[in-house]
């Protein structure tokens, strides 16, 4: 077997650019997609066939969510277009992706393969791409620009697991490509949701969030990916300084309950210094998690007025600190979101995790809650680049 190509194309861009070339050889026409494409990277066409082609650029191997991401957009309405999906990448296939490979039937969409220097190589030796004669085809890439998420407060328990997580669902039900970066050492978001988790959507096929280890993390593996949204330890230390320093937004779960607001003004007085040593440009935002609501407006009254003054202090110095409204937008207690991860308790052998996202009686209260966070911070927030508009200043 020849070597893997993962030491030689050091970046994204010449690994594409490589793959491309050796298709083109093969008798196919290559063409790049747009660089916000989601799902495909490369259109390859011959006679009345046209495919799309994924191309992964990874340290290691690919995962099963990462190929199930890929069959999702195959079957998704935008996919259907397409004969069959080449996932082509630098190293191999692990366990799990090779398993999952196994259990397709023969009219499945999906070809996988591993590209080398001369030739492309199915999984199964199916694919076999040859040619080494040299082409003047030049593509030009322009990766897309991410934006950054962390979930971060400098206490433990307080939800950042359960925001991040069913915030990257919000996003992924609107259509945005998500990935989530574990940065707790502890690895709680992996210990509930594997390497990837399905978020069904009602109108379509759903698609597959993908979960990666910090120590994982490189931009090109998750290429396609707009928002990345990393679960932070609540030790700041302990969180890799190169991913929060890239955060463009960060939210700061907290409680709203006369012990909680006392005991966490303090603390998120220290979430926000402790962001600051290391990241200045961050929008930071408050939101309340694990919310009662006390059906008394009275009561509401006194919270929220609270709740305003334990942080007036902090607004006052810093132009980019927020807190969210709780009755414009908060989450909600509830049981789905406090029995999440039950069914990885029930079925261990399930690959697909779920978030706390199914209805009861035809609602959902996280759903529900999770949908105006992400609506809330896209559109009040200045997060306008997700939509490749201009960033607009907050007041
Ligand atoms: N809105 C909610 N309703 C009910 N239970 C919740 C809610 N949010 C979080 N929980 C529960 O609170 C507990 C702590 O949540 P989570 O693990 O997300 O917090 P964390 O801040 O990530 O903790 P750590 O600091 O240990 O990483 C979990 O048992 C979770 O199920
Ligand atoms: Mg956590």
């Amino acid at each position: 077997m020849p070597s893997s190509l993962q030491s030689e194309y050091m970046n994204y861009a010449e690994f594409e650019q490589h793959v491309a070339k050796l298709i083109h050889k093969a008798g196919w026409t290559v063409e790049t997609a747009k660089p916000n494409q989601p799902g495909h990277d490369l259109v390859v066409k011959k006679g009345n066939l046209i495919g799309a082609v994924q191309v992964k650029w990874l340290k290691g191997n690919v995962t099963a969510p990462q190929l199930l991401k890929f069959a999702d957009y195959l079957d998704s309405n935008e996919g259907k277009k397409f004969n069959f999906g080449w996932f082509i990448t630098t190293k191999g296939f692990g366990g799990p992706a090779l398993a999952l490979i196994r259990s397709w039937d023969k009219n499945t969409k999906m070809r996988c393969a591993i590209a080398y220097e001369n030739k492309i190589v199915g999984v199964h030796g199916v694919i076999e791409i040859g040619g080494t004669e040299d082409t003047e085809e030049t593509i030009k890439l322009d990766p897309p620009k991410k934006v950054y998420f962390g979930v971060f407060t400098c206490k433990g328990g307080v939800g950042k697991t359960t925001v991040a997580a069913h915030l990257a669902g919000a996003f992924a039900l609107q259509g945005f490509n998500v990935a989530l970066v574990d940065l707790d050492p502890e690895q709680n978001l992996q210990k509930l949701v594997g390497d990837g988790v399905f978020v069904p959507n009602p109108k379509g096929v759903g698609t597959t969030i993908q979960v990666f280890d910090g120590e994982d993390w490189h931009e090109d593996a998750a290429r396609d990916c707009k928002i990345v949204i990393c679960d932070c330890s609540p030790a700041l230390e302990r969180n890799p300084k190169e991913l929060i320093n890239k955060f463009d937004y960060c939210i700061i779960p907290t409680t709203l309950n006369p012990l909680g607001i006392n005991k966490h003004g303090k603390v998120i007085q220290g979430t926000v210094e402790e962001i600051r040593k290391i990241n200045q440009t961050a929008h930071l935002f408050v939101v309340v998690n694990n919310f009662k609501d006390p059906k008394s407006i009275k009561k509401m009254d006194i919270l929220k007025r609270t709740f305003a003054e334990a942080y007036k202090q902090i607004s006052r110095i810093d132009k980019k600190f927020h807190c969210i409204d709780p009755e414009k937008v908060c989450i909600r207690s509830s049981d789905q979101l406090y029995y999440w991860g039950m069914h990885i308790l029930e079925n261990p052998d399930n690959p697909r995790s779920e978030l706390a996202f199914n209805l009861i009686g035809g609602r959902c209260h996280p759903r529900e809650d999770f949908i105006n966070l992400a609506d809330y911070i896209e559109t009040n927030a200045g997060i306008g680049i997700l939509r490749e508009k201009e960033d607009i200043e907050l007041n």
